[in-house]
């Protein structure tokens, strides 16, 4: 390990894929002195991932914090990034995806599971009362990459320059410039019913094959595969990409599964059109069948502005 540097860059929203991941969801309190602890927590996020990165250097630590619209103003005082509003709710005829209360995202990354818990557990002491858990989901990796539908998830993310074109917000919005739009959804799968269809009726919905992975061609009319629903282009034709970091999560004893989405985005609105051709569907009536099998319990929309804007929040 000689020569080896703790590998901290906070807010590193490309970290790569982990074993394990925990998404904490948490809202303010209004106890006296809440502002102020989560201001002085987040700016200094960066020496709390070294105190806990530092004791397994392979271990891939990162954690990316997101702030949510409701308390950007009180919490940062700065201009707002120009697409930041809450999640909106989009009623399909069948399937809504609905809106949940959120405040600050902790996206905990690592190859162990035992950094992710020191990491949020020395976190929630420094945020002591300040907040209060809307939903913690733990994520595993499963095998090569599956969700728990049985398929490879993240394939079709961006690589290498197209990460940060795809994901950090430019010159087009240079208070914001550096963060990155985040999405997170905590979906429940009927796994008994999806476990009936054929593989090929599958393979339909998704839009891939299971086992190898290869691309169907698109449906040139009616019902469209969830891949193609999330093939995004503006009014001149370019195709925009997100970067999704999904994690299976559940428990066999109790019969729950699940696959937790998060999506990080230079542009909210990509992420906004694809939730609105999956659940009203493309053309409108005709949803993404995954969602035949897959509900959304959350839905909220957050920033991960840039690791210097962070630490600059305790500077009064
Ligand atoms: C139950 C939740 C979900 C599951 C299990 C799931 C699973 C998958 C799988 C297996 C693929 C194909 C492989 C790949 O490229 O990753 C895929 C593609 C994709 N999904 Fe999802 N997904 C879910 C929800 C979502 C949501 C909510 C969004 C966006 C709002 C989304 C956006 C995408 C995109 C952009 C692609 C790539 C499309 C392309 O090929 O260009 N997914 N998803």
């Amino acid at each position: 390990m000689t020569g080896q540097r703790v590998p901290i860059e906070p807010q590193r929203v490309d970290a790569p894929l982990t074993q394990s991941a925990t998404f904490l969801v948490v809202t303010a309190t209004n106890k006296s002195g809440s502002i102020q602890t989560i201001k002085s927590t987040l700016a200094g996020l960066d020496s709390l991932a070294k105190n806990v990165s530092i004791r397994d250097l392979n271990a891939q630590f990162a954690c990316t914090v997101g702030i949510g619209s409701d308390i950007w103003d009180s919490l940062t005082g700065l201009p707002r990034p120009a697409e930041l509003h809450p999640f909106r709710e989009v009623k399909g005829s069948k399937h809504t995806a609905v809106s949940t209360p959120g405040d600050l995202l902790f996206h905990i990354r690592s190859e162990r599971r035992d950094i992710c818990f020191e990491f949020e557990r020395q976190l929630m002491d420094q945020l002591g009362d300040s907040v209060s858990v809307v939903d913690e989901t733990v994520g595993f990796r499963y095998f090569d990459v599956r969700d728990l539908l049985g398929f490879v998830d993240g394939t079709a993310n961006p690589v290498g320059p197209a990460v940060p074109s795809s994901v950090l917000v430019a010159e087009e919005d240079t208070s914001a410039q550096g963060g990155s739009y985040i999405v997170v959804q905590k979906y429940t799968h009927a796994l008994e019913s999806w476990k009936k269809l054929s593989a090929e009726q599958q393979e339909k919905i998704i839009g891939r094959t299971k086992l190898d992975n290869v691309e169907l061609d698109d449906a040139e009319s009616g019902q469209r595969s969830h891949k193609t629903l999330n093939t995004i282009e503006d009014e001149q034709g370019n195709e925009h990409d997100i970067l999704r970091d999904n994690m299976p999560f559940g428990s066999p004893g109790s019969g729950d599964f699940g696959t937790y989405f998060i999506g990080y985005t230079r542009r909210l609105w990509v992420i906004e059109k694809m939730l609105e051709r999956m659940f009203v569907g493309d053309p409108p009536g005709l949803h993404d069948r995954l969602l035949d099998f897959s509900t959304p319990l959350t839905g909220t929309t957050f920033f991960a502005p840039s690791a210097s804007f962070l630490t600059s929040l305790d500077s009064d």
